[in-house]
């Protein structure tokens, strides 16, 4: 395999881009669009992966799987897997064929439904957390499955500098039990640490 992102993955992702561009360019209300994450912070998802050996990876927000493909691309070298959510069945069902065409359907699934009850059955502890759903549930998404990161695991929420994410920026900073950090990557990643 030449690089991080397989040919498949990358022709996969190519398409996901455009349609996300038409539809912005279009000026479709977000509530409709697929609101995927810039490619540069989808890298950024794969290289965490494999710098830190994540292997049970979980995503809160996972709309049609371009965000879920570049973690699972990331997941293929470490031998580990992804668990999406995504609230919209069809959404899910979209990402779970956008995987299986990426070659990455046995590294990734994405759960239809809300994350909340989704990750309430969740027992593995979790390695790696990434946070992408609607921006004021963040902090609610990171307590409902704060205990089950693993110390060591690490948790990455986008969009900390494009919205108002502060009273999920604060919530961190209290807490003795992570470490973290406003990574100025496009529109804002917040890359946090679990400590214990
Ligand atoms: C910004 S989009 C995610 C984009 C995706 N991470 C990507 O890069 O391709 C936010 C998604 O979160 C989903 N969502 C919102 N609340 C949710 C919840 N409670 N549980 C699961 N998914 C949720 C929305 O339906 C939407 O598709």
């Amino acid at each position: 395999m030449a690089g991080l992102i397989s040919e498949r993955a990358r022709a996969t992702l190519e398409r996901l881009y455009a349609d996300d561009a038409r539809q912005r360019a279009a000026g479709l209300p977000a509530a409709v669009r697929t609101r995927n994450l810039d490619r540069e912070s989808g890298r950024f998802l794969a290289i965490s992966v494999v710098a830190t050996g994540a292997r049970r990876i979980v995503e809160v927000g996972s709309s049609n799987g371009v965000s879920t493909i570049w973690l699972a691309s990331g997941a293929a070298r470490t031998g580990g897997t992804v668990t999406g959510t995504e609230l919209l069945p069809e959404r899910a069902g979209e990402a779970n064929r956008n995987l299986a065409e990426a070659g990455l359907g046995r590294v990734a699934e994405v759960i239809p439904g809300d994350a909340g009850v989704t990750l309430r059955a969740f027992a593995e502890p979790i390695d790696l957390l990434f946070i992408d759903a609607e921006k004021e549930d963040y902090p609610a998404h990171f307590l409902a499955v704060v205990e089950k990161i693993r110390p060591g695991g690490l948790i990455l929420a986008d969009n900390v500098l494009s919205h108002d994410l502060s009273a999920y920026q604060s919530l961190l900073r209290e807490r003795p039990d992570v470490e973290t950090t406003t990574l100025p990557l496009e529109r804002g990643i917040e890359v946090t640490v679990k400590l214990a």
